[in-house]
Formats: structure tokens, sequence, C-alpha cells
């Protein structure tokens, strides 16, 4: 029998047509984002799902889908899929590393860079017509912050963080990390955290969200920050405090910040951040480039096909589901 796999959006790359060879595939083709309610209901009967991350795979969910046996997302990222509970159920979870790690690293040092040399800012001011022969030039003129010499802290030192790190020592940085997994990496000190905080010109933060990181740069590790320092998150938004953040940047703690992932998504326009010069926001854009995209479609699709055919999905977070 032909099993149902239900994929969530449309997706580029050629994987998703080789998927459709193995099982009956249905794809919601939109309009917009699935709703959740309907989610619900096009899981009824289906072997799998091909999820990205705005689509939450909870344990009511799977109440709804007795019959699904694998979850593979379009992500690195498995914040929106309650693992625990599938793992319990022997379900596996699929997900999209290594393919993502340039791009999502070339998205963190171009937030830097924006960040510290007020670039979005500076981007509005002409364009609103506030170029003016009074104001052509000067000495002070959006003066920003150096990034080559300045010492930046990686807190979370996986594949991404590593490669933020590559791209800063050719900025000419000095890079400090903290990592929860002990790692030794040439040219790279390792500290902790609170001495990461104390010593960084800018801070990037490349932990996944997990209950253990939930909050970690609260409203103490905050003001721990250097004076002047930067912050720039491309992981996930529940790792910072927004409020604490909004707080440095508006008394002057912090000059500024990059950041591409909130708390909630897409983000509402009277959050704080917002409101601020001196933040650089985008919408979640880490990884979106078009090649990487098709690349991670191709890997979701893998990992699709592998749990079709009964093998160990090539990445998969809960191996422990094949033992
Ligand atoms: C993006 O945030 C991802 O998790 O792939």
């Amino acid at each position: 029998m032909t099993r149902k796999v239900f994929v969530t959006h449309r997706l580029p790359g050629r994987g998703i047509q080789e998927l459709a060879a193995h099982c009956d595939l249905n794809v919601w083709m939109g309009p917009g984002l699935l709703p959740a309610a309907q989610l619900r209901d096009e899981l009824a009967g289906c072997h799998g799902v091909v999820c990205l991350l705005t689509d939450r795979i909870d344990q009511d969910l799977l109440d709804a889908a007795p019959d699904l046996r694998f979850v593979s997302s379009m992500s690195v990222g498995v914040d929106h899929i309650d693992v625990p509970a599938m793992s319990a159920r022997g379900i596996a979870v699929g997900h999209t590393p290594g393919v993502l790690v340039d791009t999502t690293a070339d998205t963190a040092f171009a937030l830097l860079l924006a960040a510290a040399r007020r670039v979005a800012e500076a981007d509005r001011f002409v364009r609103d017509g506030n170029w003016t022969a009074a104001n052509a030039w000067s000495p002070e003129f959006f003066t920003g912050k150096d990034v080559s010499g300045a010492t930046l802290g990686i807190v979370g030192l996986g594949a991404i963080g590593q490669a933020v790190a590559r791209r800063a020592t050719g900025f000419g940085m000095e890079v400090l990390a903290w990592s929860r997994t002990p790692r030794r990496v040439t040219g790279i000190e390792m500290v902790g955290l609170e001495e990461l905080l104390l010593r960084s010109d800018f801070v990037s933060v490349h932990v996944a969200l997990a209950p253990q990181t939930r909050n970690l740069l609260d409203v103490d590790r905050i003001g721990l920050m250097k004076p002047g320092a930067v912050l720039v998150n491309t992981a996930r938004g529940g790792i910072v405090d927004e409020n604490a953040l909004a707080a440095a940047l508006l008394n002057g703690n912090l000059s500024a910040a990059g950041i591409d992932v909130f708390a909630s998504e897409p983000v509402s326009p009277d959050n704080p951040l917002l409101a601020l010069p001196n933040v650089v926001a985008t919408p979640h854009i880490g990884s979106a480039t078009t090649l990487t995209r098709a690349r991670m479609a191709d890997m979701a699709a893998a990992n699709a096909i592998a749990a079709l055919k009964g093998q160990p999905m090539p990445c998969c977070v809960n191996p422990q589901v094949y033992r």
C-alpha cells in the first residue's frame, strides 16, 4: 500500500520530485502558510510529514495523527517540534544541518557589520531626504564602531559559530567562545560565558533553543556586557531577553544590535526593539539564499525517503528511535 506523506509548503530543489516516487504525496499549495487546524486535518492517515519551522508539531497534533511515523523538517532548529513526545512514540525526526552553515554565518556577519557601521540607519537617513547640504559630511557624521581589532565573543561554538569565527579572523578580530559542549578550535580562546560577556566588543549567538538555553542572555547577563558592545542574534529569539536588550540599547549600555530572530515571529510592530534606530532587524533570513534553501529542501526530502524505505534518516535528531 502506498503511504501518505504530507508536505506543508511548496519546496524548492529536486528532492521533492524524488520523494513523490516513493509515496502518495500531498503538498499544501497555499496561499500563505498552512494554518495549524488544517495541518491537523491533513495529517490524519499520514505516514510522514515534511514541515517548516513555522509548523508546530506537538503532542496534540500527534494525538490526531496516530499513523505518523516520521517528521522531516526543512530546518536545522527543531524547537518547533516536541522531540521528546516524538521519541516516546518512536517517531524519527529529521532536520537539515550542515548545508546552511556558511549562509547563516554570512548573515550573522552581515548583521554584525551593519550594526557596527549603522548601515540600516544610514540607509533610512538618505532615503528619508535627511542628507542635506548642511550636514553633508563632518568628522562625527554617522560614526560607528570598528570591527577590525575588536574582540568577538561567540556563544555556542557549533558549526555555524565556527564559521562565524573564520570570518572574524579574516576581519582581524580576536575571537573568544563559550560552548556547552567542550571544544578546542585553533585560534579561538574558550572562556566561561561571564568572561565572554565582560570582554567582548561584539557577541554573536549560535546556540540552539532548548530548555537549557531559553533566556540564556537574560537581564543579568546582558548587564555584564561590555559598555558599547554589539549583540547579534541569528539563532533563536527565545535565547535573548528582548525587553532587557531593548533597555540596554536605549540607555546606551550597548551600542547596537543585529537581530534576525524574535521570541515571537513574525515580530509584533510594537516590539520595543523595533523602536530603536540602533537595531538592525531582519525577518529570520539566516539561511535565505536560493541555493541553500534548495539544499535544505533536498535534505528534508532525503530524510523522508530514507524513512519511507525503513532506513535511518541521514540527519536524525533522535536516533535512539532506531535502537
Ligand atoms: C533556521 O532557523 C533553521 O533552523 O533552519
